[in-house]
């Protein structure tokens, strides 16, 4: 896969629908609403969306749904003629105001800055979910969740899988866990159909375990970890599933683990990228025997494995970087190990 040139070339990657996605799109009834769509998945996840229903020939609304708290993402979501809505979701009469549809992906959620704010942060990803999950009982709903929801497990293991119990560490991971178990419990209650999508790092060469790494290694500064080993996706392809994910929804809520296929190690990804970068490394990684890993083998199952594997986005994020690629400037703080965020 070539390296995107620009951020217009990225956008368009990464939205691009599979074509298990567009012969879903014909049969999928109704419109789709994305709740959080101004967020690092939310606006490509959107024009994902838009474009199936291009490629599949069908009359689809999608709504588009956030705050906007940053109005440069309405603008783009707009520019590419998707209606977007300000909402509060955690103010029920604005969200009593939203349309009704068949479909909905719930992304809306709070994680850094939950040390010392830790109220706020349940508020958020506890409540919050509690309004839209009612409201939106008719609809099937995609709920993203994390897959720090799982202890920190050795590499050995393979990674988490739906069937193991959650022991999630410190009050985000809790929160989440909490977000699950009132869409679990809203769907036994109204018979919703649910699926929960316990996601490990999207990476969509402005953000991610990639940049974070490889921005340091280009700064000529030491990479510092907790964890030695860790899970990507690939952004579209996290996108691709999340939207081919409302044809498993369930009552009682089906469950999803989704990331690569591969468990990959801080010390050699950071070695490939400054030999790429022409680097020299500093690492400082104390010995840690366990990381969060997620074994996505059930997704696979349902969608096949991921498009782009860990080597090529390797590359990729390295070329972006030198090529003096957008970074977000929004760190995953993938390197912590003990739940505080
Ligand atoms: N990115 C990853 O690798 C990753 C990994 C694991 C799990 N997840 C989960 O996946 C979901 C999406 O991830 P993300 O990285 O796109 O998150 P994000 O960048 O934080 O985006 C979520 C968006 O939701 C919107 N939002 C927050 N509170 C809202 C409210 N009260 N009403 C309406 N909109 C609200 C915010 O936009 P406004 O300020 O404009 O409202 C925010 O940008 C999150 O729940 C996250 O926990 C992500």
């Amino acid at each position: 896969m070539r390296t995107p040139l620009n951020e217009l070339e990225l956008d368009e990657l990464i939205a691009q629908p599979s074509g298990r996605l567009v012969e879903f799109f014909k049969r999928l009834p109704g419109d789709l609403s994305i709740l959080g769509a101004n967020g690092k998945i939310g606006l490509s996840l959107s024009l994902m969306a838009k474009r199936a229903v291009e490629k599949a020939g069908v009359n689809k609304k999608i709504y588009a749904v956030s705050r906007f708290s940053d109005p440069a993402g309405r603008n783009k979501l707009e520019e590419w003629g998707i209606e977007t809505i300000a909402c509060d979701l955690n103010d029920r009469e604005q969200l009593l105001r939203l349309p009704l549809t068949e479909n909905v992906v719930f992304m809306a959620g709070r994680k850094f800055g939950t040390d010392g704010s830790e109220a706020l942060t349940w508020a958020m990803n506890v409540l919050m979910p509690s309004y839209c999950a009612e409201y939106y009982k008719n609809s099937r709903i995609v709920a993203f969740s994390t897959g720090c929801v799982y202890p920190l497990v050795s590499k050995l293991s393979g990674g988490s899988v739906e069937t193991d119990h959650p022991e999630p560490v410190g009050e985000y991971a809790q929160s989440c866990l909490g977000r699950e178990r009132v869409f679990e419990y809203f769907s036994q209650k109204n018979n919703t159909p649910v699926l929960l999508l316990r996601l490990n790092y999207s990476t969509d060469l402005r953000y991610g375990v990639l940049s974070d790494i490889g921005r340091k290694i280009w700064q000529e500064e030491t990479v510092v970890s907790g964890v030695e080993y860790f899970n990507i996706l690939w952004q579209g392809d996290a996108n691709n599933y999340t939207l081919l994910a409302l044809d498993h929804c369930t009552s009682p809520a089906n469950y999803l683990n989704i990331t690569g296929t591969e468990i990959l190690s801080v010390k050699d990804v950071a070695e490939e990228m400054a030999l790429i970068m022409g680097k020299k490394l500093d690492l400082q990684i104390p010995s840690a025997d366990t990381s969060y890993l997620n074994n996505s083998g059930k997704a696979f199952g349902y969608f096949g494995t991921p498009s782009i594997q860990a080597k090529e986005l390797i590359r990729m994020q390295a070329e972006w970087i030198m090529q003096g690629g957008r970074e977000l400037n929004k760190p995953t703080h993938f390197e912590v190990n003990n739940g505080k965020y």
